[in-house]
């Protein structure tokens, strides 16, 4: 197959889809989401944007040196600090990529970069030349092509790919393009730029309209060879183009698009599980491919039609996108040796042999409660097992909740805040809004709940129930994440673990501000 008929997959879940409000992840998170995304097989891994803060900076080293099959890729602006910082973190990668960009519509160039396109001309070809001094596979973004000039986009292109640059991006930052408008620019600039065939040309769509998968799709049937994508379509504000739609889109419809990617479809759902409960955002449930009603013939008809002859209502087989996949793989007789070996598989490892026990000994007491435990448990566990090492200014001691037919529920909690235990109760309108404000009484956070949602891990009344609690504060927000079989404790958890990530957010620099 010529490299033609080859689409590359660009995931950016953890760099695009790490900008939305409250998505953070650790360095450890991010190997755990690499390693997945290399098992699927994606080509280019976006591990995030060096130059935001010193931990990202550490977790994209962390992701180069633990993922050695896809492309590690930084982020850069077009300026010397963001450049050599990406570099740095990459220098331990089997193969690198430095993604650099710079704004080229009128109202970007006027406004935020408030220089003249001559300028932003220069500064882009400066910074190519400079990323290709440090690695030979070097991205050019054109930030808010969807709304820049075709003939300043021919300009530009053309001197990034002479200073060498061997992929384009044409992002649609805002989500303005519409299919057909956006196809026919991507048709047009690979005719109209004299050396586009030096270049793979790349789109990046974002979903504020929701079309970034059909702009996208639009793009490849006009050459594009590049999608930049996120799993479950995270990503700052509507999100961004969906990994998984737009793989199986190409791969359902060959007919029509004539083109392959490398992706290894079985992963999808696995990892669409990981990414939602790592972020705290969870998967709603009518979301295409990985949505748990995706494969859910609810009418009497569909599902006679589906009996007879599975293709009268699916277009897809759920098995190839990794429903059902979920495998019991453990249980209460399981050992040590095996749990630590599980885990490597899934991208886990424990800095020491504490924090490894003390994960085993959560697992065995799981499996006394539940007797099978799957790979989603297991993840769901060590995420537990590692909110202690974000901070553990707050932590939940014991918790007991009533709630009884016509009686106002009531939560009474052990707290230890800083190392002293303090214990509260209170009422509520159920035992989770109880336990959140007795928890409340002792911490005194003042922050504001924006969101609170509830997933089964998996499946039958004996799953761990998964929480998500969303807080804000002085402009901040965090995603804290609970697991337990039982929802009360879960909730807590998760308020707990959002409350403790309030204590250490940091600022961090956003990629899109003005650098130059
Ligand atoms: O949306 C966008 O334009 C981006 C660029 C930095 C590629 O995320
Ligand atoms: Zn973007």
């Amino acid at each position: 197959m010529s490299q033609q008929d080859r689409l590359v997959i660009f995931d950016t879940t953890m760099r695009d889809g790490e900008q939305s409000p409250g998505a953070s992840m650790t360095k450890d998170e991010k190997i755990r989401i690499g390693k997945a995304l290399e098992k699927m097989r994606v080509d280019v891994i976006e591990a995030g944007f060096a130059a935001a803060s010193p931990g990202d900076f550490e977790a994209i080293e962390a992701v180069a040196q633990n993922v050695r099959e896809s492309t590690i890729c930084s982020l850069a602006r077009a300026v010397d600090r963001d450049l050599e910082h990406a570099a740095a973190a990459l220098k331990q990668a089997e193969r690198a990529r430095i993604h650099t960009f710079i704004a080229t519509s009128p109202i970007h160039m006027q406004y935020k970069l408030r220089m003249q396109p001559d300028q932003v001309v220069e500064q882009a070809v400066y910074a190519v030349k400079k990323a290709r001094g440090f690695v030979e596979d070097v991205e050019f973004s054109c930030e808010d092509a969807g709304r820049s000039e075709d003939d300043f986009l021919c300009r530009i292109i053309e001197a990034a790919i002479n200073a060498g640059a061997r992929t384009i991006n044409i992002p649609d930052t805002v989500g303005y393009a519409i299919p057909e408008e956006f196809g026919h620019k991507i048709k047009t600039l690979i005719e109209r730029i004299p050396n586009s065939d030096k270049a793979i040309f790349s789109v990046h769509c974002h979903n504020d309209l929701g079309l970034a998968v059909a702009n996208s799709l639009a793009a490849v049937t006009n050459g594009a060879r590049q999608v930049e994508c996120t799993i479950n379509g995270l990503g700052e504000r509507a999100g961004n183009a969906s990994l998984e739609e737009l793989v199986m889109a190409t791969r359902t419809r060959q007919d029509l698009f004539n083109i392959e990617t490398g992706i290894d479809t079985s992963h999808i759902v696995p990892t669409s599980r990981l990414v939602s409960s790592i972020t705290g955002f969870p998967v709603q449930p009518n979301k295409a491919i990985v949505g748990a009603n995706a494969f859910a013939h609810e009418s009497g008809i569909h599902q006679d039609g589906v009996l007879k002859h599975r293709e009268t209502y699916e277009i897809m087989k759920a098995e190839d996108v990794g429903w059902g996949a979920n495998k019991m793989i453990m249980g209460k007789h399981s050992g040590r040796a095996a749990f630590r070996s599980r885990l490597e598989e899934l991208g886990v490892t424990f800095d020491t042999d504490a924090a490894l026990n003390e994960a085993f000994a959560r697992f065995k007491e799981l499996a006394d409660k539940k007797h099978e435990i799957f790979d989603e448990d297991l993840q769901a566990l060590v995420s537990e097992a590692k909110h202690a090492t974000v901070s553990d200014a707050f932590k939940l001691i014991s918790l007991e909740s009533h709630s009884a037919t016509g009686e106002t529920p009531t939560s009474e909690v052990v707290v230890s805040l800083n190392g002293e235990e303090r214990r509260s109760k209170s009422d509520g309108s159920g035992p989770v809004d109880a336990t959140f404000k007795a928890i409340e009484v002792v911490a005194e956070s003042g922050a504001n709940l924006l969101l609170y949602s509830v997933n089964a891990i998996t499946e039958g009344t004996d799953s761990q129930g998964e929480v998500t609690v969303r807080l804000e504060k002085a402009g901040r927000i965090v995603n804290g994440s609970g697991a337990d079989t039982d929802i009360v404790i879960a909730s807590a958890k998760a308020y707990i673990h959002a409350l403790n990530l309030l204590e250490v957010a940091a600022e961090r620099q956003h990629p899109q501000n003005d650098g130059v």
